[in-house]
């Protein structure tokens, strides 16, 4: 075909040739095809040199018709399918809200930490600070500064577990329970003092209903100048009420502690039987001439809670071994 023919045939068709494009994609191998290298526009271009004059200013004229109609023709189809198609993505992104959620299961913190947070809050109410010591701790602080004699059968292996790091540290052991930060919390911190700390203990008790080898206790620990027994009593008794019910009975044993004078165990009336939950008494002076404070001038109330026990009679848990099975079935029963 003639090339001016050929020219007014493409300036006729491709008006609708653009319009039909369906996709980016398509009209880019349109834009190729009208206009790329080796369209029949780029070929008539290519072949003007050869021409009589005449014929070239027509051709050339078509030229400028062919490219003022297809290119401007090309960038309005190329802006329009471009706000179809992110149109389309967006409403293929769009979140149904009138849908159901998808619900991800949610952890909850294991029962006994419930139970010692709980704990702890009743003594913050009550002005108490909160601190935490080390697991591994020393014979010292365990033992020594607390007043245990030498011989006291607590620091036998078969009821403290003793950790190995040779002569360098001699004497390093998992605490057998929280009352070391008794100590280091009064030589850290000079009187007035109300501090309790929740944290893990050790001890070689094998596995039984009310008796695990780890447990948790809650120590507590007030010194000022003039804390008497009475306000000993007060404080647990105030919070045997606040944990388990205003109606509890409750009742003080002497008892025996190397860092307590005197000392008792307070004991609940819970559903009918009289349960052991805490030791207390009162600082002992040998304690206080450790951690260099005067006895002649304060005095000082302490107690240690077992805590696994407290979750016990709390929930109504016969055995103390499902508060550590890691049985979902029982935990997720505690939320
Ligand atoms: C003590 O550990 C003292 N440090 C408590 C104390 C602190 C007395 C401050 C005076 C002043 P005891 O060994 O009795 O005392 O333990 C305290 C509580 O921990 C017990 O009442 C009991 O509830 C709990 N307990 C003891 N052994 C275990 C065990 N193996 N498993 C679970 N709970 C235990």
């Amino acid at each position: 075909m003639e090339p001016a023919a050929t020219l007014d045939r493409l300036v006729a068709d491709a008006p609708h040739r653009i319009a039909a494009a369906a996709s980016l994609d398509q009209l880019h191998r349109l834009e190729t095809e009208l206009l790329g290298r080796s369209s029949v526009i780029a070929e008539v271009k290519r072949s003007l040199g050869g021409i009589d004059p005449e014929r070239r200013r027509a051709l050339g004229r078509l030229i400028n018709q062919a490219n003022t109609l297809i290119g401007p023709a090309i960038l309005a189809r190329r802006a329009e399918l471009e706000r179809i198609e992110t149109a389309a993505a967006l409403a293929g992104d769009a979140v149904d809200v009138t849908l159901p959620g998808r619900s991800g299961e949610q952890g909850t913190l294991h029962v006994i930490r419930q139970v010692m947070d709980e704990i702890v809050d009743i003594f913050v109410a009550l002005g108490y600070t909160v601190a935490t010591g080390p697991e591994a701790e020393t014979d010292w602080y365990n033992f020594t500064a607390l007043n245990f004699k030498p011989d006291h059968p607590a620091r036998a292996e078969t009821d403290t577990m003793y950790l190995d790091y040779g002569e360098a540290a001699e004497g390093v052991l998992l605490r057998t329970h929280t009352s070391p930060m008794q100590a280091r919390y009064m030589e850290q911190h000079p009187p007035p003092i109300q501090v309790v700390v929740p944290g893990r203990v050790f001890r070689r008790d094998p596995l039984d209903p009310t008796h695990s080898p780890v447990f948790h206790q809650v120590e507590g620990l007030a010194v000022d100048t003039d804390i008497t027994f009475a306000d000993l009593k007060g404080t647990l008794a105030h919070f045997a009420r606040e944990f388990l019910g205003p109606d509890i009975t409750i009742k003080f044993l002497p008892h025996y502690f190397p860092f307590t004078e005197p000392s008792a165990e307070m004991h609940v009336l819970y559903r009918g039987s009289w349960l052991e939950l805490l030791g207390c008494g009162m600082v002992h002076p040998a304690v206080f001439e450790h951690v260099g404070y005067d006895p002649e001038q304060v005095t000082g109330l302490a107690f240690g809670l077992g805590a696994d026990r407290m979750a016990m009679v709390r929930h109504g848990v016969t055995d103390i071994r499902h508060l550590f099975d890691p049985d979902r079935r029982v935990l997720s029963q505690f939320r």
